[in-house]
């Protein structure tokens, strides 16, 4: 008998086959004195689209409806995106906003001309939630609104003029329009897109005309008084590198803010979704498999954007991004209603984890998108609203808005399964402006608890608090109205210090903990 097996049999005879198990399974080693990029808070952003019951029912029920609302807009949904503090919510869309003619949407409610959703379920818009509206709510959210204008089926004058009646104090016809519409005084509007997709539902353009017209276009979007407009060109779709490069070579870099980037998680590909929440384990390390995909996605564009722009002044924004399945059975198929489950909560971490770690040029990103719509954060129906699965992920992360990176490296396994395979392990962390380090950790394994060793160096860790944990004993549990609360935020206490500093992480299956280190 070798010495390691001498101990082991000693270690199992005295009941220590614990210690064994103590071993670790990943080790992350934090550089906690060496970060100085910011994560930008904006990375948190959401998305609201006129996409089925995103915006009406969701966020909006107008200020008759017997739902608790604050001006027509659900109290209840205040609440909850005021509790995870987004910084941002774009709107109004998606593939939406190229079809959206803004003066449709302003003035008494009556004269309001209806239109169709072409895109999403050929549903009637009514365009009662305008312009006002959503840059009413997005003051008492407390969030930057992000407008999405209109390239490809409006004119430069329109959006033009858009951005003048939103943003523009003094006399002038589309200032004094919005005064006779009730708003004195305008409103704060930073983030602005010029068009969507402008590769496929915005107008499918080649790179080289968008780039011209993005040219045109965002010259009559002005900067009015102190507003200053971070303009925003059409991105690519997920791997279309050709476009980052035609953009990035064709338009000046004085002339946008930032560049967006498509990508969702469609676990078998467009033609094989699957359902949210009948999935095999197999599907399930696709879907982790092609959660990590996003950061060679932003490696390869942000290399392409570093050839232009080597200073990184030009933000990366994934302004799309989140699971996209198959519609739950019995809805409609325009309205993109899919369920959230523990695999959603895993998605979002890693995806946050990989944004973090490009914090040096992805300053923006929304998850599509915020109420009953893709990878929602919050479901409504009537009354009822719950929180899923991916909402306590944005509430567990919030410590990272803002915080500085201290970058980090994992060694792990991968999980396996079929021709797939993941990091076991995804991690990150970051420092707050009080200087405390916050980290936070996935474990992807369905079945295995992972023994993560943190190995901070630049600190001498002392304590561990704050520690809260999301996971759930199978996969595809969610939320929903009967049990709203299956999966939420608790408290953790499997993270502990040793003597020597290091943090001892015990995380069960499918779980993601975050804990301040002091
Ligand atoms: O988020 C749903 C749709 O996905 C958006 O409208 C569009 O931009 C993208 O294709």
């Amino acid at each position: 008998m070798n010495i390691i097996s001498k101990t082991l049999s000693a270690m199992a005879l005295a009941g220590l086959t614990s210690a064994v198990a103590l071993a670790q399974d990943a080790t992350v080693v934090v550089n906690a004195d060496q970060g100085n990029t910011v994560i930008s808070r904006h990375i948190y952003g959401h998305f609201s689209e006129h996409l089925g019951h995103c915006i009406y029912g969701g966020l909006w029920v107008g200020p008759e409806s017997s739902i608790p609302n604050v001006n027509g807009v659900r109290k209840d949904v205040i609440d909850a995106l005021k509790k995870i503090q987004i910084p941002n919510l774009r709107w109004p869309g998606g593939c939406f906003a190229d079809e959206y003619h803004w003066m449709n949407g302003i003035g008494p409610k009556e004269n309001r001309a209806k239109m169709v959703n072409t895109h999403w379920g050929g549903v009637v818009e009514d365009n009662s939630f305008g312009t006002n509206e959503f840059l009413n709510m997005c003051e008492e959210i407390g969030t930057e609104p992000y407008i999405s204008g209109n390239v490809g089926s409006g004119s430069v004058q329109e959006m033009s003029e858009w951005v003048e009646y939103m943003t523009f104090d003094g006399e002038s016809p589309m200032a004094n329009l919005r005064k006779k519409n009730g708003r004195e005084k305008p409103w704060k509007v930073n983030f602005f897109g010029v068009g969507n997709e402008s590769w496929g539902c915005g107008g499918n353009m080649t790179p080289d005309y968008y780039a011209q017209l993005y040219r045109r276009y965002q010259t009559f979007a002005r900067n009015y008084g102190d507003n200053q407009l971070k303009k925003i060109v059409s991105g690519a779709n997920v791997n279309d590198y050709n476009w980052t490069e035609t953009q990035m070579r064709d338009i000046p870099l004085s002339q946008m803010w930032g560049l967006s980037l498509h990508y969702y998680v469609h676990p078998g590909g467009w033609e094989n979704k699957g359902s949210a929440t009948k999935f095999s384990d197999e599907q399930y390390v696709q879907t982790m498999e092609r959660a990590y995909y996003m950061d060679e996605l932003i490696t390869r564009h942000d290399a392409i954007m570093t050839k232009y722009d080597p200073e990184k002044k030009v933000a990366l924004c994934v302004d799309e991004w989140g699971t996209w399945y198959d519609v739950e059975p019995g809805t409609n198929p325009g309205f993109l209603f899919q369920q959230n489950t523990m695999r959603d909560a895993l998605v979002a971490a890693v995806t946050l984890n990989i944004f973090h770690k490009h914090a040096d040029r992805v300053r923006m990103a929304n998850i599509a998108q915020i109420i009953n719509v893709l990878q929602a954060i919050i479901f409504t129906d009537g009354d009822k609203m719950l929180l899923t699965p991916t909402y306590h992920i944005f509430d567990m992360y919030k410590v990272h808005q803002d915080a500085t990176l201290c970058p980090s490296t994992t060694t792990c396994k991968k999980i396996e399964n079929g021709a797939f395979k993941a990091d076991q392990v995804s991690a990150s962390a970051s420092k707050d402006k009080d200087g405390v380090l916050h980290v936070s950790l996935a474990n992807l394994d369905l079945t295995k608890k992972a023994v993560v060793k943190v190995d901070i160096r630049g600190m001498k860790a002392k304590s561990v608090s704050e520690a809260t944990i999301v996971n759930a004993s199978n996969i595809a549990d969610h939320n929903t109205f009967e049990t709203p609360d299956k999966i939420e935020l608790n408290g953790f206490d499997g993270a502990k210090v040793g003597k020597d500093g290091i943090v001892t992480v015990t995380m069960p299956a499918m779980s993601v903990v975050t804990f301040a280190v002091k």
